[in-house]
């Protein structure tokens, strides 16, 4: 058995979990500094990784202890370490680096995003309907929908996955956050967003739905963005230095915000069903049917996406596996459970292990 310490600071949350097998989480401790960032309507590089600073030791030392162990009973230290802020994520490298010595355990360095495509696998004691192995689970489509991607995998292994699909411009996470700004309704974006969505009226705008070629697995959602800039504030009237316009968000009666907050959601989740769709097809018709769909990321977190998929689960005969909420957002214990596969793999990492801010897809 591996009892398996996860080390994640890539953006705004600092994580430590510990992980028994690759699947049994026995704590998971996540704090998040989204009160630091939220007068700034985004994450603030050097912010973050101070309060990562201030935070990791606590947070490490409250994850063994939640666990009920010791560092002695660790069999391996996972970190997060590509992709991210680099500032961020060198902090949790440096501490996973410095325990590894001290204790002379392996070190695992973990991609952040294959971590995001493992933690539907992740069980706990409020888990329902757990897979009841991993190999079960593929070959599988995988999607990781987050702030800072939008991409389509087919997974072969927890280790193997080769991307179908990714944004060409913004991520569908980041397109909520920058939708919740022009609304005024706040950081993150995504949960309030989603919030304001169930009071409102999907079908009170037609905003644009950016589904690309015939056959594409990509997504855009640039367009989108503006659509909704131009629904809520009007056309710029005016040139250069002087434009200005017609409306802000203040002149929405609360209603209205709502109804435009649902008509964007709808517009930002449908292409996402409508890829999936293609590239379950895609990949039936090429004799590589999947047999689950792994969705993750922070923006599988999002109540009408959640409802979505499962439907075009069940209408495909496909098992969804979606991660419970806590396991969506920036979390430790998906790179623990990854770094199982790792470690019975031999896959180890030296002292001289880097932080990565972007990795090839
Ligand atoms: O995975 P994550 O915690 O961090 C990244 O790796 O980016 O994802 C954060 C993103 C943010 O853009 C946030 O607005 C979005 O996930 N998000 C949501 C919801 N909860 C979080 N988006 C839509 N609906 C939600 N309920
Ligand atoms: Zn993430």
């Amino acid at each position: 058995m591996t009892l398996i310490l996860g080390i994640e600071s890539s953006c705004d949350e600092t994580a430590a979990a510990v992980v028994a097998h690759g699947r049994a989480v026995r704590s998971s401790i996540i704090a998040t500094q989204h009160e630091l960032h939220e007068k700034y309507a985004g994450v603030v590089p050097e912010i973050a990784s101070r309060a990562h600073l201030e935070r990791i030791t606590p947070v490490i030392e409250q994850a063994l202890r939640a666990a009920d162990c010791t560092l002695d009973d660790i069999t391996a230290i996972a970190v997060g370490n590509r992709p991210g802020l680099v500032g961020s994520l060198l902090v949790g490298v440096s501490a996973a680096k410095a325990l590894a010595w001290a204790t002379n355990k392996p070190l695992i360095g973990i991609d952040h995003v294959r971590a995001h495509l493992y933690a539907a696998l992740l069980t706990d004691d409020k888990t329902t309907n757990p897979p009841a192995t991993v190999d079960q689970v593929y070959p599988a489509l995988g999607l990781v929908v987050s702030g800072g991607h939008t991409n389509l995998y087919e997974v072969t292994s927890p280790l193997t996955s080769t991307l179908l699909g990714r944004t060409i411009d913004d991520a569908v996470g980041e397109a909520f956050d920058k939708a919740a700004v022009i609304l005024g309704l706040g950081f993150p974006g995504g949960p309030a967003i989603d919030k304001a969505a169930q009071r409102g009226d999907a079908a009170a705008h037609r905003l644009p739905r950016s589904l690309l070629e015939a056959d594409s697995l990509d997504f855009s959602y640039s367009g989108l963005k503006t659509a909704l800039l131009y629904a809520v504030q009007g056309k710029p009237v005016g040139r250069g230095g002087d434009a200005r316009f017609e409306r802000s968000y203040e002149d929405l009666t609360d209603q209205q915000r709502d109804d435009m907050a649902a008509s964007f959601q709808a517009a930002a989740i449908e292409p996402i069903i409508v890829k999936l769709q293609r590239a379950i097809e895609q990949l039936r018709s090429l004799g590589r049917a999947p047999r689950s769909l792994i969705i993750g990321g922070g923006v599988c977190a999002n109540s009408l996406l959640r409802t979505r998929v499962l439907t075009l689960g069940a209408s495909h005969d496909v098992h969804v596996l979606l991660p419970r909420m806590v396991y969506c957002l920036d979390n430790a214990a998906m790179i623990a459970g990854l770094a199982h596969h790792h470690y019975t793999d031999h896959h180890f990492d030296d002292l001289d292990l880097p932080a990565i801010a972007t990795t090839a897809m």
